[in-house]
């Protein structure tokens, strides 16, 4: 962060100062919640949980060298006492962008937008320091906290915005106010709580109506909700997609061998050529997404298609390819799924698998309502017909369809099998796998299918991980 005082803080934040004896002592080290983040300088953020009381850890933290605590009540340490220790992190953040003089750049989409954010810091930080959101911390505590970690020297801040429902995005960009606002997508993720597509709709839009005048509202070309979102920002628009009418667009998709998206970029600076390290089709799409705003920060296309094609993956489980050394091979995507990219990754399972046999162990894809029966159907049809080895259908009613899908595309018998749990696909695949199969692992968040991934990494020993 950058240095600020503890008595500055307090004014910032409208907190009372306790068992501060010299309220000129300087924050300078991160500001965290999680005790053991704490480092000489810190300011620690006392949130009270359900299970936790970061109040507990006052003392802990202010002898590992904590400046003070943001708290709510009084704690016998250095503090500042606020009443709504959420709204006073907010205002501290808020205070501090206004200070940094960094670009602040805010992406949210319903799929991709851990992914795309990545994306979208391994190509800024080729031109200048950037921070960006750490994993998924992408909500009101996780973001104000990302946004403090800048320092004076920062030039790009990438922050992801979640979103549950209307107003949240609002309040986000209301804590960090961006000058570019990126929309990936509007799928179904957390429909059920949302109320359907066009409520999404509406509450990913808070995005592009925070923008100013003179910012940029980056928008999926492809996708018909998100493109008419260009009416309701004040902003310019600059549009990405494979369409035509993208200003950013990609020419000649195709997919490597190993599964890998290839295609030229085009920008309004030029065109060049991409051949990504990151596995499975949909990473086109993020890809534009990251290229329009590089370009839009003055990245010319052939030093934007140079950073895409050497990005990895910067978080887990997410077309995590890892080799065992008897020949295995384990595509993990356990981390979410949705039709679209459940698509992706069994087409790239099917590039990656030539010559091979392959393995798809799939689950549920949660929040899909009344589309749920029919989609579920259509991926295990798809899985058949893209010659996909064996399907295993992993959990209760979603995985029969899946199987059921498969079976009446024309898989019967040994081809696809329906399993009640993790435990149960892990066996069968420990008793079946052989030196040089590829097995995918995929399923919605909730079915925690990565146990499988990393189960069958245990008993394969070490590998090398690419692409991470
Ligand atoms: N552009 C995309 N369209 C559809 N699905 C995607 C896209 N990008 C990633 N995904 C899928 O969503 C899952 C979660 O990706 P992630 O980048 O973490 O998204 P988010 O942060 O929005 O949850 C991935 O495992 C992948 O299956
Ligand atoms: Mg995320």
């Amino acid at each position: 962060m950058i240095a600020l005082s503890l008595a500055e803080i307090a004014s910032v934040v409208g907190g009372q100062t306790h068992d501060i004896p010299d309220p000129s002592v300087q924050v300078t080290g991160p500001v965290v919640r999680d005790s053991r983040e704490v480092r000489p300088g810190s300011l620690f953020v006392a949130f009270v949980g359900e299970r936790v009381d970061g109040h507990d850890y006052a003392a802990d933290v202010v002898a590992a060298g904590a400046a003070a605590v943001l708290a709510s009540r009084p704690v016998g340490v250095p503090a500042i006492v606020v009443d709504d220790v959420q709204r006073a992190l907010g205002a501290l953040a808020r205070h501090v962008v206004e200070r940094l003089g960094a670009t602040l750049v805010a992406l949210t989409g319903s799929a991709g937008k851990t992914s795309t954010k990545d994306l979208i810091a391994q190509v800024l930080r080729r031109k200048a320091p950037t921070v960006f959101t750490p994993g998924s911390l992408n909500n009101e505590i996780g973001l104000p906290l990302t946004a403090l970690s800048a320092t004076g020297e920062t030039r790009f801040l990438v922050l992801e915005m979640g979103a549950r429902g209307i107003g949240h995005i609002r309040y986000l960009t209301e804590l960090t106010p961006p000058r570019i606002g990126l929309v990936l997508n509007v799928g179904t993720a957390h429909i059920g709580e949302f109320g359907g597509r066009e409520q999404i709709a509406r509450a990913k839009g808070e995005l592009v109506e925070s923008l100013p005048a003179d910012g940029a509202a980056i928008l999926n070309a492809d996708d018909p909700l998100v493109r008419a979102m260009a009416s309701r920002t004040k902003a310019r628009v600059l549009l990405f997609g494979e369409s035509g009418e993208a200003d950013v667009r990609a020419e000649n998709v195709r997919l490597t061998a190993g599964g890998q998206p290839s295609f030229s970029l085009h920008t309004p600076s030029g065109c060049s050529d991409v051949t990504m390290r990151l596995y499975g089709e949909h990473h086109v799409s993020n890809a534009l997404a990251a290229a329009a705003v590089a370009h839009e920060l003055g990245m010319s296309a052939d030093e934007i298609a140079t950073a895409l094609s050497e990005a990895g993956s910067l978080s887990r489980w997410r077309m995590e390819v890892t080799e065992r050394p008897d020949g295995v091979t384990v595509v993990n995507d356990a981390y979410n799924a949705n039709p679209e990219s459940m698509r992706a990754a069994l087409r790239a399972l099917a590039a990656m698998g030539k010559g091979r046999r392959t393995w798809a162990v799939l689950g549920q894809m949660a929040e899909l309502g009344d589309e749920a029966l029919a989609e579920h159907d259509a991926v295990g049809r798809l899985a058949v017909r893209l010659n996909v080895g064996k399907l295993v259908a992993v959990g209760g009613r979603e995985a029969s369809w899946l199987q059921l899908g498969a079976y009446n595309e024309g898989s019967w018998g040994e081809e696809s099998v329906h399993v009640s749990d993790a435990q149960a696909a892990i066996d069968l695949l420990r008793s079946q796998l052989r030196p040089g199969d590829v097995v995918l692992v995929k399923a919605s968040r909730s079915v925690g299918l990565e146990r499988v991934a990393l189960a069958l990494l245990d008993s394969g020993a070490e590998g090398e991980v690419s692409a991470r």
